[in-house]
């Protein structure tokens, strides 16, 4: 396997890296003001880099196949093309027109966070690059800081119109808390994750593309929504609004409906993750599931395949989509002690009905 030194001829002078997230509950509420709860998981994205003294950046990546290919290009000089490199440099480019003076770099990225599979790699690999870029360069930029830069980059530059979970995620969150987040104020909370419980994260093997234009829509119709309500944010509206918003025209009485009972969901999961009633955060999970196939309509056909096998387990408590939907990953959580077996039980059951290939992030073999 190729690395830094064996494409630079010398170690790096910096290392960072950041977590993949999978989001407990709280799907597509972020970019209408509302609540997420997030968590890392183990796998993460790392970026090796040594500044250079010219503006030439130099980037190849262990997950673009091998040998990898040397890619090239000038601070200054960004331009999309619908690639990986797309977003390093929608992050150099971010850093300068926020005024933060960068040089060029030569870097090497390598990551165990799935690509496509609503964990969270865009994010992961933005975060780990501008932890790199900060120390290299000693730029004055806080973690809230780091998180923003990201999302305006994938906002501005790749095109895609994400809200701010998965940066906060890659910013800020850890394996043993949730990051409660209100993305209104963007204040937050880590929750503690409760300790009888395993979590499960099984990649579907479909892969979702962000930019491709039904994330996209969704958000669109949000905001149209938004204009036939007249409210800011579908924050601004709660569960007794329901009645009037039922009212809307399809698909976008939906659309609100499962914004509002989600953000309603996520307040809900997060007390009963403080006094640990687990059987009624798994009642959570299905319904915020139900209403993410029903409602949001981001689900597959797969995805719900591994919901409805979940739900035949009895050390299962609540399954649901995470992510940004159309394909992806599933959210189990599993009586502690159960994770692995029952992970692979369902992996296994999925694959033989589906034909696809999943894998099982979390939990680790024991
Ligand atoms: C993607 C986006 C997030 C969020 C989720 C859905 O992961 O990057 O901002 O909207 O989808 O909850």
């Amino acid at each position: 396997m190729t690395d830094f030194q064996d494409l630079y001829g010398s170690a790096p002078t910096v290392v960072a890296d950041a977590p993949g997230r999978v989001n407990l509950i709280g799907e597509h509420t972020d970019y209408n003001g509302g609540f997420v709860l997030p968590t890392a998981i183990p796998q993460r994205t790392t970026v090796a880099l040594t500044p250079r003294r010219d503006r030439a950046v130099h980037v190849a990546s262990a997950n673009t196949g091998e040998p990898p290919a040397l890619r090239e290009y000038l601070i200054g000089m960004e331009n999309p093309i619908h690639d990986w490199i797309d977003y390093v440099q929608g992050i150099t480019w971010t850093l300068r027109t926020a005024g933060q003076r960068i040089r060029g770099f030569d870097a090497w990225i390598s990551s165990d966070v799935p690509l496509g599979s609503g964990l969270s790699s865009s994010a992961a690999l933005e975060v780990a690059l501008l932890r790199a870029l900060r120390a290299a360069f000693d730029l004055e930029l806080d973690d809230l800081a780091l998180a923003r830069l990201g999302q305006t980059a994938e906002n501005d530059f790749v095109g895609a119109h994400v809200g701010i979970m998965d940066q906060m995620a890659a910013s800020l969150a850890d394996e043993h808390t949730a990051l409660f987040l209100d993305t209104r104020s963007m204040a937050y909370q880590r929750v503690p994750l409760p300790a009888d419980l395993d979590l499960i994260v099984l990649n579907s093997g479909v892969a979702h593309d962000h930019a491709s234009g039904d994330y996209n829509t969704r958000r669109a119709e949000c905001e149209r929504a938004c204009e036939l309500l007249g409210v800011r944010q579908l924050r601004d509206l709660g569960i007794t609004d329901l009645p009037r918003t039922d009212a809307l025209p399809e698909p976008l009485n939906r659309r609100v409906r499962h914004i509002i009972t989600e953000n309603q969901r996520v307040l809900d999961a997060v007390s009963a993750m403080q006094v640990g009633d687990l059987p009624h955060l798994g009642q959570l999970f299905y319904a915020s599931h139900a209403s993410m196939r029903d409602d949001y309509q981001i689900s597959v056909m797969e995805i719900d395949m591994i919901v409805e096998l979940a739900r035949r387990e009895p050390d299962i408590y609540g399954a649901r989509l995470t992510g940004g939907g159309f394909g992806g990953a599933v959210v189990m959580l599993a009586h502690k002690g159960s994770g692995y077996n029952v992970g692979q039980r369902i992996a296994q059951a999925y694959a033989a009905t589906s034909g696809r290939t999943p894998a099982l992030l979390v939990p680790a073999k024991p």
